[in-house]
């Protein structure tokens, strides 16, 4: 089957109440995906704080196209093509390091960790009008950061950072602030999966997690006082909870489970007052946010569970990368991020949670992977191409700040996706 090129294809392939499954398994479209997606969006490569020091770097992908985010000497934290200007070698091998220069294995370029130049072996024999300023590393069309998060795109003009942002902009605020200062820590490493399917499976489904982790779900119900180590109260993804899922625009979307952790914070609280440094923490979010603020921060824990469309994700403590690899085989990089200024046993717990559902070990996210490998296999079967997501569509409804909410099973997180994914498809 050939990409559709018109803007009417797309609309017939992702309709109000049901998509094509071919946007799922179709090598054409995954091609156009990554031409009008991710050569093109702004796709956020990670957080400042994995790179402190000076020299620190790490390798990554906007797309297809290999990219280097470093702080240089002067603490400046830059993304670059990862691509010598001689002959197009890549120049970072290692996917993280700390280089004050980074040499070219081919020929032996030098170039600083700020991008200038630095040595080219054997100058003379490019002649007098050889200019090493001329050589230095390309930087990415468009770079912007939010607060840390360092977002790229190879479209040299479009809309800012904080307009692709909109209403999402303040989960990302969330996510930081149950720091008291404000700044994470992202050098503890990260968890990697990758799985046979494809890279729109991942994330914001609030009617699997009944299904997809029963084995969780049960062992959360025998836990007194609470689950994911206090984190929850009852069930978060019930329609008696009080939950919503959320549309803001944009392609952004989240599972937003702040009603029924607000409802429940002196309790979350409760446990929190318990650990060492404890109550010093929650003094300290008061002293930075004003009572009424921290209590709500307190209440997010810093889990938005929010998607930025198309390739971040921050659920539980983790700032989650999604690398579409093909149209069946994504890989998702999951970086736990700890609070900064906060008392060791704050963190402590927050790891706990993490490694309870996410890794190798955890109990939850190998379940999501070999679902996603299984919903791949069934979109194979094309007799009846057609995937239904009108869950909740009749009883959705507008909030006050403009976004799309529904209860905490309805498909308005996967309808907030498409549509943005249909926009971008069918932009020329
Ligand atoms: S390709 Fe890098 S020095 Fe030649
Ligand atoms: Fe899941």
């Amino acid at each position: 089957m050939n990409a559709p090129q018109a803007l009417s294809d797309y609309a017939h392939l992702v309709q109000t109440d049901r998509i094509h499954g071919s946007i799922y398994t179709d090598p054409a479209i995954f091609e156009q995906e990554m031409a009008r997606i991710f050569h093109r969006a702004w796709l956020c490569l990670g957080h400042e704080a994995e790179i402190p020091q000076p020299g620190d770097f790490r390798a990554t992908t906007l797309g297809r196209q290999p990219v280097l985010m470093v702080r240089g000497d002067d603490g400046q934290v830059r993304v670059f093509m990862n691509r010598c200007r001689h002959r197009g070698m890549t120049l970072c091998e290692d996917e993280t390091g700390n280089e004050k220069f980074l040499r070219c294995w081919y020929h032996g370029w030098v170039y600083r960790n700020t991008g200038e130049l630095e040595d080219v072996p054997l100058a003379n024999a490019y002649g007098a009008q050889f200019r090493r300023e001329d050589f230095g590393l390309t930087p990415v069309p468009r770079m912007e950061s939010y607060r840390g998060f360092v977002f790229a795109s190879l479209a040299p003009t479009g809309q800012s950072l904080l307009e692709h942002l909109g209403l999402a902009r303040r989960y990302l605020d969330i996510f930081l602030d149950a720091s008291p200062t404000g700044e994470i820590d992202v050098t503890a490493g990260v968890h990697r999966t990758r799985y046979r399917g494809n890279w729109k499976f991942v994330g914001m489904d609030g009617y699997h997690p009944h299904y997809t982790h029963r084995s969780v779900m049960d062992s959360w119900k025998r836990r007194p006082g609470g689950n994911m180590a206090n984190l929850h109260h009852g069930d978060p993804f019930s329609d008696e909870s009080g939950n919503l899922t959320r549309d803001a625009g944009n392609g952004h979307v989240l599972l937003d489970m702040f009603p029924s952790r607000l409802a429940h914070v002196d309790e979350y609280l409760g446990g929190i007052r318990k650990r060492p440094g404890g109550e010093d923490y929650i003094a300290a979010m008061q002293e930075a946010h004003g009572p009424q603020r921290a209590r709500e921060l307190l209440a997010w824990a810093g889990d938005p569970h929010v998607g930025i469309y198309p390739n971040l994700q921050l659920i539980g403590i983790q700032i989650r990368i999604i690398r579409p690899l093909a149209v069946d085989d994504t890989e998702v990089l999951m970086f736990p991020a700890l609070l900064k200024d906060v008392p060791p046993s704050i963190n402590e717990m927050r790891l706990r949670q993490h490694e309870s559902f996410y890794g190798p070990a955890g109990a939850g996210a190998p379940d999501d992977a070999e679902i996603f490998e299984r919903n791949q296999q069934g979109l194979g079967a094309t007799v009846e191409p057609w995937v239904y997501l009108a869950r909740g569509l009749e009883r959705e409804r507008q909030d006050t700040d403009g976004s799309i909410i529904g209860m905490p099973g309805d498909e308005t997180t996967q309808r907030g996706q498409l549509r943005e994914w249909k926009r971008m498809m069918s932009e020329a």
